[in-house]
Parts: C-alpha cells; structure tokens; sequence
C-alpha cells in the first residue's frame, strides 16, 4: 500500500484521551509520495459524477497540494461546449459539492487554466485523433511527459468502444515497449452486467491492456473507514484472537441510504440495488472484514486474501432461495417528515417495474475461520437513515451465572460504523451500582470526528491520486470482481425467471420489507437498531 497516512495510524483510545501507542505497522508506511505529471481524461465528462464527485476530488486535492506539479485534465463528452463553458460549470459544481467550502477564488484560478473540453462521439475517429494531438500539445505546454489517466465515467456500454479506440490511436502505450511513459485506464462500476458480461469484458480489457494498466474503481475502498478496516483488524492483536467462529455468532452488514434514485431512474431500472450497491461495495467490505492477515501490504497480497473469501462463498441454495435472499422495492412513505413518491412513480421507471431497491441475503463462507457464521447483508434505497455499518456480533454467554430469571443478557457486538459518524463501537454487559445488582448494556464508543477532528478526505481524491501514483491496492483486481459476479448472477437469474408479486412491499422510509425480518427471525435473531 504505497500512502498510508500517520494521520491513519496514530494514536487511538476508545475515550479518545489515552496514551499513545506505537502502531505495529508504523515501520511500513512510507513517506509520502508525490504523483508524476500527467493529463487525466474524463470520459462522460457532462455526467453527474464528474461534477458531483470527480472535479470537487480534483479541486481538494489541488488545495492540498498532491496534484503532480505539471498537471491538466480534460473533459471529453458528446456535448457541444467550448472551455470557458466547461470550467463555468465545472465552478459550479465544486461550489456546490466539494467537501470544503467556499471554493477559493485564487486558487480556482489558477486550477481552471489547467481544465479543458473536448467534444466529440465516444465512436469517432476523428475525435480520438484530434484528442491525441491536443494532448500533444498539452504535454508542451504543462510538461505532463506524455503521461495519461484515462477515466471511464460513461455508460458502461460504452466501455469497450472507448478502449478499443484509445489502442487504435495510440493513446494507450504497450507496456512492453513503452517504458519512458504511462497510460492506466480506470473504469467506473458496475464491470459487468452479471458473471458472463463481466467474463467477456473482462478478457476483452485484458486484450487491450495489462493489469497494472487497469483501475477498476469501486468508491467504498478509498473511504477511511474501509481502508481503516484492515488496520483495525490487523494492527491490534486483541481482535484476531476471536475473529472467528468460535467467538462470533454472525456478522451483520448493512448500507443503508434514505435517498431514492432520484434522477439515475435509466441507469436504476438496469442495474437495482444488487448490482449499485451488493456486488461491488458490500463483496468488498465483506472481504475486508472476514479475509485472512495478508502476507505484505503489497496490492496483490491483500488482493489475493480477499479473492480467497469470495472464492469461498458458498452458493446460494436455490432449493430454498427464498430462505435466503430477500428483494424488495419501496412505495411512497415519509422521509424526514417529507412525502416521497414510490419507486414505480420515479422519472424513467417503469409502472409496473420489478427492480429491486432493497435486497438482504444470508451467505456462508465456506472456510476453516467462517464454518457456520452466517453473514447478513442488507442494502436498500429510501431505509430511515443513510448509515453504513458491520456488526460483529458474539456468541451468547452460557447462561449459568445471570442469564438465571428475567436477568436476559445482550450479545456483545463490535459495531463498525462506515458512515457517517465514522467510527467503532463495543456493547458490553454492565452491573448498574447499587444492591439489586442489575445487568445492563454500555457501549464504549470512538468517534473519528471528535478524536481526530479531520474531514476525512472523499474517497475520490484517494482512487484518483493512488492511481496517479500507480498504485492499484485500493482497486478491484478482475478476479474479485469475477468472483463477486459468479455469487451474484444466480441470483440474479433467479430473479429473472419470476417477477416479484408483491412490489412495493416496503414503505419508504422504513426498514425494508418484512420477509427481511422474517429472515433472521428464524434463526433467532434480529437485524439490529441503527
Ligand atoms: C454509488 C451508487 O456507487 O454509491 C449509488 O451508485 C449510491 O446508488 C452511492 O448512492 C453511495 O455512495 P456513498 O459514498 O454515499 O455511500
């Protein structure tokens, strides 16, 4: 892992006010590295993300000063516009999105000369030749040495026409030949429409590019909080001991989100929430969290473990699909207070539409550490809150000492919150002071806000600079993104073969549908209060 921050590793006490210790990993992180010159392309470059996400990313980390010294971006989409209209609506945008606000004027200045526009079809020809030689010429005049970041931010379909021309015209470089300077390519999710979409594209990208040329980028890992999963695993030795069925009862992930599809109603009713959120953010937070210690920080050593785990899931059993897999979709409800319109009544979705916007799904993973943990994973649009969360939940205590009469004790859970309120919590039994001697659970709670009083950088800015440096540790290799379709697609087929009756079965603004409960329900147990 080429920057892991001392900011990331320092000093942590749950009260947030103990002695600092010296983290076991501190002799692996390497000093700060600086990005090397070059021209980063986007490609869909009117899109929402470029404005919502990737320009504000580009901004802060100008700000910060980890943009390569000799630096341009350009936008390329199929919309007429000149520069000074792109850079307008590109000031906008950061006005509007960037995690620090206001924008600073003297600095925007100076970025903006660094932005440009080109238009023209992601099939053209003449497009690809004029972008060569503008880049050409970009390289004069910023002396970004040939250098290139090509990002795929376009409809997937897209992807493959955009690689293909990039290799005609010269703007990807073999890596045999070409040594003096680069061209990585990183492609947005989802890769892939299920296992054999993501096959075949797979093996066409690896037709026309190597692997360290290839960033598939999946947000959820240049957050924090998920690259802090393995520190937390793997930089405290109080946590491996039990990290394994012997000590835990299940494992609960949940990504929850109020906000509906709001405008993505094309890109929704093509994907759901099993291919938005299930098979690339939850596949990677739960190879983070149940993968084995890697041999190294290299980015193939820790790949390689949390292939493993995907590798181990055990199938779904479609004999008793419905015992395990849940799908959902929700109809109007109240979110904060508010109305809101049910999924079937969005922009571009269909009225009788039987996209999923929820799914819970209990899977096994078949190895020594996991036997017969079973892992719930929960993923909907328009739940109560946005939070994002794994819970660890342990074993019940044999009940000899004070699970005797009423007393009924909690499970222990290690509550692992992505976001927001970015942090980790442990539930722990309790004697409340006083003769009666009543138990009761306590959390002991740390919060990165009020510990560190950082705004975490957004994950954008990491991906973005990481793969500037070259470093892929942080992005999907195509084996785990294989792995993560090859459990999903059944599913999916399964889906397929039978269209849901009962759509909308949840109310926005509630918890999900109630075979989810049902779910855990008859194994006893409960999906927990966030
Ligand atoms: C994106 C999905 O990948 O992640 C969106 O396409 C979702 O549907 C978003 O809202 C959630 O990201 P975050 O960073 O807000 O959790």
């Amino acid at each position: 892992m080429t920057k892991l921050t001392k900011e990331a590793f320092t000093t942590i006490s749950l009260e947030g006010n103990g002695a600092p210790f010296q983290n076991p990993l501190e002799d692996q992180i390497t000093a700060s590295k600086k990005a090397e010159p070059c021209i980063l392309v986007i490609f869909g470059a009117t899109g929402d993300l470029t404005s919502r996400k990737l320009l504000p990313a580009l901004y802060n980390l100008s700000r910060e000063g980890q943009l390569p010294s000799h630096f341009a971006c350009v936008g390329f989409a199929r919309r007429p516009k000149d520069h000074a209209k792109f850079r307008q609506e590109m000031h906008d945008a950061i006005s509007n999105f960037s995690r620090v606000k206001p924008i600073e004027e003297t600095l925007w200045h100076s970025f903006t000369n660094q932005i440009f526009y080109h238009q023209s079809n992601f099939d053209d020809d003449h497009g690809y030749d004029a972008l060569r030689k503008f880049l050409d010429d970009l390289d004069k005049k910023f002396d970004t040495k040939g250098n290139r970041v090509f990002y795929l931010s376009t409809q997937p379909s897209f992807f493959p026409t955009i690689i293909q021309k990039l290799g005609e015209h010269h703007l990807i470089y073999d890596t045999t030949k070409e040594k003096k300077k680069w061209s990585r390519v990183i492609i947005e999710k989802p890769f892939g429409h299920d296992y054999g979409s993501a096959v075949e594209l797979q093996n066409f990208v690896m037709n026309h590019l190597g692997e360290n040329q290839i960033y598939r980028i999946d947000h959820y890992l240049g957050k924090e909080t998920v690259q802090n999963l393995m520190v937390f695993r793997f930089a405290n030795s109080i946590f491996e001991s039990f990290w394994n069925n012997q000590y835990i009862d299940h494992i609960q992930i949940t990504v929850g989100e109020e906000i509906g599809i709001g405008t993505r109603g094309t890109f929704f009713e093509e994907a759901g929430i099993i291919r938005d959120i299930v098979q690339n953010h939850m596949m990677q937070l739960l190879s983070l969290v149940a993968m084995e210690p890697p041999s190294s920080l290299d980015a193939d050593a820790i790949r390689d473990e949390k292939v493993k785990v995907l590798q181990a899931i055990r199938p779904v059993d479609l004999k008793h699909f419905n015992e395990f897999v849940v799908r959902g979709q929700y109809g109007p409800g109240f979110i904060d207070g508010k109305n809101v319109n049910g999924y079937r009544e969005e922009r571009n979705v269909d009225h009788n539409s039987p996209i999923e916007t929820y799914t819970a799904i209990q899977l096994f993973i078949d190895n020594w550490r996991w036997a017969n943990v079973p892992f719930y994973l929960r993923a909907g649009k328009r739940l109560p809150k946005r939070a994002t969360e794994i819970a660890v939940v342990f074993k019940k205590v044999p009940g000899i000492l004070f699970s005797k009469g009423k007393q009924k004790l909690e499970q222990n859970v290690l509550a692992i919150r992505i976001q927001p309120d970015e942090g980790i919590s442990l539930r722990i039994n309790c004697k409340v002071p006083g003769t009666s001697s009543p138990i009761q659970p306590v959390k002991m709670d740390f919060r990165y806000g009020s510990y560190f009083g950082l705004t975490p950088p957004e994950a954008y800015e990491r991906l973005i600079y990481d793969c500037m440096l070259g470093d892929g540790t942080l992005f999907a290799r195509g084996d785990e993104v294989l792995a993560s379709w090859k459990f999903i697609s059944p599913i999916l087929n399964r889906w397929h073969e039978s269209a849901p009756s009962d759509f909308p079965n949840y109310k926005s603004g509630s918890w999900g549908p109630k075979a989810a409960d049902a779910m855990l329900e008859r194994d006893g147990r409960a999906w927990r209060l966030i």
